[in-house]
């Protein structure tokens, strides 16, 4: 325990990476999906049969009466879509979020697309600078740092390119249930404050960035999130741990 947020044995992280695994597979999967014509509940269906073909269960399913198993969110959405029978299109970029459990232990793992052939320069720069500032907050995920340490490496990045963090959701704890208490990870914050990070602390780590300001809110459906100025937005999510050796991603094939 560290000020009441419970660390992983060895053998619970190994259940989590391999929660994980399942996981990353089913996003390779999403991945291969990610074309126009295809609907969103299309994606959801492939996704909760391959968990479950897997020996899983969809984490988000049931989750404070959640009805899916991903989180497809278009465009100004920025998260909490629910799958439905919109369509993709060219131009469309798409944030999937999904949750696996696996012998009762969590993982959760988003990744946002692009759907149709290049970005335009400046989607792909809100992208890769989200997927950067994700590896860059996940790089201070280890042992010794503060976990302002993770949301400051991940607020200056992010704004060193112009964009701005969403402020109203942050990255969680997680373990045998998706959201442990005692444990939130900011994407924003001063270096050197906050929770000290231990071995064995697992997190979930999850940027959501937006091309306009930060302010977002919630859509009538009592899930859906979008940015105020409708601008674009892009999420990506790694289950995470701090081992002696650094961090060490669990969401990997
Ligand atoms: N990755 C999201 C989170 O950590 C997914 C939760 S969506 C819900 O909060 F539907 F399950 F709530
Ligand atoms: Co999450």
């Amino acid at each position: 325990m560290t000020d009441g947020y419970r660390t992983k044995t060895s053998e619970e992280i190994e259940l989590m990476r391999r929660s994980g695994r399942l996981l990353a597979a089913t996003h390779e999967l999403i991945a291969g999906m990610m074309k126009p014509g295809v609907s969103s509940a299309e994606l959801d269906r492939a996704a909760e049969e391959f968990i479950r073909d897997g020996g899983g269960k969809p984490a988000f399913k049931g989750y404070r009466g959640y009805p899916a198993t991903l989180c497809v969110s278009f465009n100004e959405q920025v998260v909490h879509g629910i799958p439905g029978p919109r369509r993709f299109v060219e131009g469309d970029l798409v944030g999937v979020d999904c949750g696996a459990i696996l012998e009762g232990y969590y993982s959760d793992m988003a990744v946002t697309h692009y759907v149709g052939g290049e970005p335009p320069a400046q989607v792909d720069d809100l992208m890769k600078t989200t997927l950067r500032s994700l590896h860059k907050g996940i790089e201070k995920w280890r042992p010794g740092n503060r976990v302002g340490d993770v949301s400051a490496a991940i607020q200056k990045e992010v704004e060193s390119r112009g964009f701005s963090v969403v402020r109203a959701l942050v990255g969680h704890g997680i373990g045998t249930v998706m959201h442990e208490r005692g444990l939130q990870i900011p994407n924003y914050g001063n270096a050197g404050t906050g929770l000290k990070i231990v071995e064995g602390m697992t997190a979930a780590i999850e940027p959501m960035v937006n091309m306009g300001g930060y302010d977002v809110r919630e859509l009538k459906d009592g899930w859906t999130y979008v940015t105020a100025d409708a601008s674009l937005s892009c999420h990506f999510e790694h289950t995470v741990v701090a081992t002696a050796d650094g961090p060490r991603i669990l969401t990997l094939p």
